[in-house]
């Protein structure tokens, strides 16, 4: 399988975002993961869509925003037009899941779900064709660094299994490190958020570092 490396964004040095960024995509990434929040749905409060179009004119990796707010579909146009490529909405936020990704679709671009922690995967279920992302929590959301949950892997696993043959990207965002990642691996994702991690250090040691985990 393809497997796909997307650095979070959130644990990028703010002051020098564009250094940050090239970074990232000279290395080889292949997402740009950027994590939007409102101070409500989580309680962190990170950028919005001006400040992604501007980051969106640095750098020619595909972006893949993950909203954590509220009101997803008040939003959803201004992501989009700020150069989004890829949008996942949390099944958990207020108002019409299919309603965005309608908007997105709409849009021209990839439609994702995503799961919390303690949310089951059945209620992804009606939307599963309409999927090109579906984006496995593997810590509770709002901030970097955290530690993964263990319960996690076999949520993966059913995913892989629910999704099926399907051609769906299945990510996984919290916690991953050098520690963690081969059991996410194992269990099916393929694509890997990673903030803390990646960010220490030195970004194209730590990719090589991953590119090697995954291929043992
Ligand atoms: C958490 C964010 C993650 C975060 C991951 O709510 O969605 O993308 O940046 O950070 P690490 O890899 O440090 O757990
Ligand atoms: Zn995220």
């Amino acid at each position: 399988m393809n497997i796909k490396i997307a650095p979070s964004m959130l644990s990028a040095d703010f002051a020098n975002l564009e250094r940050d960024l090239k970074e990232v995509e000279k290395n080889g990434a292949d997402y740009l993961h950027v994590d939007i929040m409102d101070g409500h749905f989580v309680p962190n409060i990170t950028i919005g869509p001006d400040q992604v179009a501007q980051l969106r004119k640095t750098v020619a990796i595909p972006f893949d925003v993950h909203l954590m707010i509220t009101e997803p579909l008040k939003y959803i146009d201004q992501f989009a037009d700020a150069g989004a490529d890829i949008i996942t909405v949390h099944v958990e936020s207020d108002g019409d899941i299919q309603a965005c990704l309608d908007a997105i679709v709409k849009k021209g671009v990839r439609p994702g779900l995503v799961v919390s922690p303690d949310t089951s995967l059945e209620v992804i279920k009606p939307y599963l064709d309409q999927l090109s992302m579906i984006l496995i929590m593997c810590v509770y959301p709002g901030f970097g660094g955290q530690s993964y949950i263990p319960a996690s892997t076999e949520k993966i696993r059913a995913c892989r299994q629910l999704i099926g043959n399907r051609s769906i990207e299945l990510q996984v965002d919290g916690g991953i490190n050098f520690n963690t990642l081969k059991d996410v691996v194992e269990a099916g994702a393929n694509v890997i958020v990673s903030g803390s991690c990646l960010f220490k250090g030195d970004m194209k040691e730590n990719i090589g570092q991953f590119r090697k985990i995954i291929q043992r």
